[in-house]
C-alpha cells in the first residue's frame, strides 16, 4: 500500500516540459511514497492541469501502489471490456500488451480513453513493465490547443454541434465482431467541451470512438470529422512524444488530451498496466452568450 509520508519525498518537485504544448517530465518524486497528506500531491494536481501529461521515470510501484496513487485523484474506472460477469483479472487494471502474435496494439490510433462512456475517464496512469528495444513511443496531443488553433468561423460552427461516440466502432477496429445482443457503451457529447476544472474549451472528437456528428448529412459529418482528425494528427505543434523504459509511469489528463501508441516494434514485446480514474460528470458544452 502507498505510504503516506510527509517526511519522505521532501526534495522539491522539478518539472521539465517535453514541448511548449504538452507534457512534462517530473523529477524528484517516488510515487510509492505519495499519499493523501503528502505536500507533493497539490503540486502534481496543478502540474497535470498545466501540462496535461506527466512522465515519471524509474518508478517501482506494485499494482496496489499503482491503484492507491490513482485513488488519490478519484475512484477507479472499470473498462467496459471488464464490466461483464465473465471478465477476467483485476477489474481496475487494464493491461496493454503487444507481441509477436499481435495483429493490433492497444491504442494504435488517436483517441481519448473510453470517450463512449457517459462520463469518460478523468485520467489514465500507465506503468510500463516491458519495453521493446526501440520504438513503442506514445504521442499525445493537447486538445485545448487543437480547438484554439482552428479558425474563428470553424470554432463558431463547432460550438453548436454534438457528436456520437460508439464503443463498438473501436472494438471493430480491433477485429472484434459483436454477436447479436451484445451491448457496449455509446453516447453523445458536445463537439467542444469545457475542462471541468480549468473551464478552458477543448475539441472533444476522436477517430477511435466518434462515429458521426448529429444533425449533419453523412457526407458533411464524415468530411468535417476527417478535417478535425487531420488537424490533430498533422499538427506536431500540438503534440509531444513519450519514450518509455521499464518503470516509466505516465499520467495523462484524459479530459483534454488524445494519445496514439505507436506500433513500430513488431515482433518485439511491450507490456504495461493502466489504472484509469473515473470521470465524475458528463462533458459540458461551452457556454456561449
Ligand atoms: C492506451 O492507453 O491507449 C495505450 C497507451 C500506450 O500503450 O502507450
Amino acid at each position: 500500500m502507498a505510504v503516506d509520508s510527509t517526511l519522505a519525498n521532501t526534495a522539491p518537485i522539478n518539472l521539465v516540459p517535453l514541448t511548449p504544448a504538452i507534457g512534462a517530465e517530473v523529477k524528484n518524486v517516488d510515487l510509492s511514497a505519495v499519499g493523501e497528506n503528502s505536500p507533493q500531491l497539490d503540486v502534481l494536481r496543478q502540474a497535470l492541469l498545466d501540462h496535461h501529461v506527466l512522465v515519471f521515470r524509474d518508478q517501482e510501484v506494485d499494482r496496489e501502489q499503482h491503484k492507491a496513487f490513482g485513488r488519490l485523484f478519484g475512484e477507479l474506472h472499470v473498462h467496459p471490456s471488464k464490466r461483464g460477469p465473465d471478465a477476467k483479472g483485476d477489474p481496475e487494471i487494464f493491461s496493454v500488451r503487444a507481441d509477436e502474435n499481435s495483429t493490433r496494439n492497444n491504442g494504435g490510433r488517436w483517441h481519448s480513453d473510453v470517450s463512449c462512456d457517459e462520463m469518460p475517464p478523468m485520467g489514465s496512469i500507465l506503468h510500463l513493465k516491458t519495453a521493446p528495444p526501440a520504438g513503442g513511443d506514445t504521442m499525445f496531443a493537447n486538445m485545448h490547443l487543437a480547438f484554439e488553433t482552428l479558425s474563428e468561423p470553424v470554432q463558431r460552427m463547432l460550438l453548436g454541434l454534438t457528436a456520437h461516440h460508439d464503443g463498438l466502432q473501436d472494438l471493430r477496429w480491433y477485429g472484434y465482431e459483436p454477436k447479436p445482443g451484445f451491448t457496449y457503451p455509446a453516447t453523445s457529447h458536445p463537439v467542444v467541451v469545457t475542462h471541468p476544472e480549468t473551464r478552458r474549451p477543448l475539441l472533444f472528437v476522436n477517430p477511435a470512438f466518434t462515429s458521426r456528428i448529429e444533425g449533419l448529412s453523412d457526407h458533411e459529418s464524415s468530411s468535417l470529422l476527417s478535417m478535425l482528425f487531420d488537424h490533430v494528427a498533422q499538427n506536431p505543434t500540438l503534440q509531444c512524444r513519450v519514450r518509455w523504459e521499464p518503470g516509466t509511469l505516465v499520467f495523462w489528463d484524459n479530459r483534454c488530451t488524445q494519445h496514439y501508441a505507436v506500433w513500430d516494434y513488431f515482433p518485439h514485446r511491450r507490456h504495461g498496466e493502466r489504472v484509469t480514474i473515473a470521470g465524475t460528470e458528463r462533458p459540458q458544452a461551452v457556454e456561449t452568450s
